[in-house]
């Protein structure tokens, strides 16, 4: 395997669907990596197992994606470590690290958890990384079959409520809170808006940066159901939940399949064409998709763009000229 000075940025990418994907992209695709995330122990082992498998630099980088100032710390760090040439230049970003909780929570900065760590913190390291990506890089979001009240992956935890982020960012807080199934469902609707708004901007500011949003199907064994009641925890290391999640047509991932598939994406320099589209892991084949109608709704895209840039409190500086104009939404 050939070494290529290059480093891909990967948050979630000591377990899981995440870990998967940073074995192809250190050891197949030969790229350094940076894994960002909150956990520094099971992120050094990680870095420490990854590095001696595949020969790659992999550098660890603190950021708590539930935190708007570490994510802060974590982008300024990177920016440093690139700019002095100790983190090999950037090709790709990878917001796989998300989280489903099993009650209603709140950030430091007072926002509902769900909303936080899978979409706000990933669309704050966006602005505060762009400027350091390829020019012919990627961004890429590990979404869900979730989001799509039209299948059966997206009644499976509860159907995906309207993508406004003002509401979301503070939902509990005045009124009764939304389901907390509803909630995840929505972070990954927004996950694939910001996915299609940025790739419109990229484009429109003449970049050839790619957004890809990814769905990794329903995967078993990873850590993603730690937060959940134990029985449901159990009943997910049964054969049970495999064999009814397939009668009731539920999309099916497997962490090692759909790790290579996310890898892929990031690295495989076939997928740069992919930039717009909504590709997925499904019973061992990687293929774009349809995602659902709301998806595709370019001024909720715009609105939810425009509403997150003043909650996560993005400043004029921290946005990337490749991210002007920053135009206004059209409704709302
Ligand atoms: N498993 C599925 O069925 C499924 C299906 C569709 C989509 N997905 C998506 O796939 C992605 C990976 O999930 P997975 O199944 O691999 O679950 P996982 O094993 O729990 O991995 C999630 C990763 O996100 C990290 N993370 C969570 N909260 C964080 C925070 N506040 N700051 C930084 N990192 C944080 C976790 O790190 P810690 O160790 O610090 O918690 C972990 O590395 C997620 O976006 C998930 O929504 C999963």
């Amino acid at each position: 395997m050939e070494r290529v000075m290059a480093s891909v940025l990967i948050t979630g990418g000591h377990g899981g669907i995440g870990l998967a994907a940073a074995k192809y992209i250190a050891g197949v695709a030969g790229r350094d990596l940076v894994l960002a995330g909150r956990s520094l122990a099971p992120m050094g082992d990680a870095a420490a197992a990854l590095q001696q498998a595949s020969g790659v630099k992999v550098t660890p980088l603190e950021m708590d994606l539930a935190s708007l100032g570490s994510v802060r710390a974590g982008a300024s760090r990177l920016r440093t470590l690139i700019d002095e040439g100790t983190v090999a230049p950037l090709e790709a970003i990878v917001c796989n690290a998300g989280a489903r909780f099993n009650t209603v929570g709140y950030t430091v900065d007072g926002f509902e958890r769900t909303f936080a760590t899978n979409c706000l913190g990933h669309f704050l390291l966006i602005h505060l990384l762009l400027d350091r990506l390829a020019a012919d890089g990627r961004v890429v979001f590990t979404a869900s079959g979730t989001h799509d009240p039209a299948t059966p992956d997206g009644r499976l935890v509860g159907r995906a409520l309207e993508p406004d982020a003002q509401r979301l960012a503070l939902d509990g807080k005045a009124g009764a809170p939304s389901s907390t199934g509803q909630l995840y469902s929505t972070s990954k609707l927004c996950n694939i808006l910001n996915a299609y708004e940025l790739h419109r901007r990229l484009r429109a500011n003449g970049s050839a940066v790619a957004s890809i949003a990814f769905d990794p199907g329903s995967t078993l064994g990873t850590g993603f159901l730690r937060n959940m009641p134990a029985i449901v925890q159990w009943l997910g290391r049964t054969p049970l939940v495999p064999w009814v999640s397939r009668r009731m047509g539920v999309t099916i991932g497997s962490f090692g399949f759909s790790g290579e598939c996310l890898g892929r994406i990031a690295a495989d320099p076939a997928y740069q064409s992919a930039s717009g589209k909504y590709l997925q892991s499904n019973d061992g084949s990687l293929v774009e998709r349809r995602s659902s109608k709301a998806s595709y709704d370019v001024a909720a895209g715009a609105k939810l763009w425009h509403d997150m840039v003043r909650i996560a409190d993005i400043g004029e500086g921290e946005i990337p000229s490749l991210l002007e104009p920053h135009r206004p939404p059209s409704r709302g």
